[in-house]
């Protein structure tokens, strides 16, 4: 596709939009109140608002190379602190995705340079769940395995930061959902996790509550 066509493309969804409605952009220039943190992949065939059917100023969205949330990763913890304390997003959804790229690389052992580092979670993913992933000797169905593996680890992962902790104590939000996008289908899947259930389990070791020292 040439450059040319998607400022083509531009000119034409911004006729469309104000053909629907004249004052489409004035209202959209107010501000966001999106409900949802979108956590997904980069991957170019997992377009967040079109699967969603999601319109502009709908979903606050943070997207990476295998949806990762890596505690020591600037980004996402910010992306996560502004959703939570600024926005007040109800929900955050961790979507990953069939024939993930990144999870396909992790399952593999090669020397991938810079990559070699952001896809160690995934490795640690790999581990932390190797009794169940060596039970499977299909590899299809271990590569779509682990990328629900990873979704929940990366759901995991959110639970862990403070600031989602905090407000969670604090209002009983943001709740949070490990879904699969199928690129093989179209179709979303809630992987049906709960995870403050899941926390509970873990909870002992990754709870922050006595750093907010409010006094119980
Ligand atoms: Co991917």
């Amino acid at each position: 596709m040439e450059l040319e066509k998607i400022f083509q493309n531009n000119e034409n969804w911004i006729a469309e939009k104000l053909n629907a409605d004249p004052h489409y952009f004035e209202n959209l220039a107010k501000g966001q109140t999106p409900e949802f943190l979108y956590i997904g992949c980069s991957d170019s065939r997992v377009t967040a608002e079109d699967l969603m059917g999601l319109q502009p100023g709908e979903i606050f969205i943070h997207r990476n190379i295998a949806n990762q949330v890596i505690p020591t990763d600037n980004n996402i913890n910010s992306v996560v602190q502004y959703a939570v304390e600024h926005l007040k997003v109800k929900h955050i959804i961790v979507c990953g995705h069939y024939e993930c790229g990144g999870v396909k690389a992790a399952l593999q052992t090669s020397d991938m340079g810079q990559l070699n580092s952001w896809l160690q979670t995934l490795r640690d993913v790999r581990r932390l769940h190797r009794a169940e992933l060596e039970q499977i000797k299909d590899p299809q169905q271990l590569f779509d395995r682990l990328v629900e593996l990873n979704v929940r680890e990366q759901c995991m992962n959110v639970i862990k930061i403070d600031h989602v902790q905090k407000s969670w104590y604090k209002t009983g939000y943001p709740k949070i959902y490990a879904w699969v996008f199928d690129v093989r289908t179209g179709k979303l899947k809630d992987l049906g996790l709960d995870m403050e259930k899941e926390f509970m389990e873990i909870r002992e070791i990754y709870d922050l509550k006595p750093l907010e020292k409010e006094g119980h």
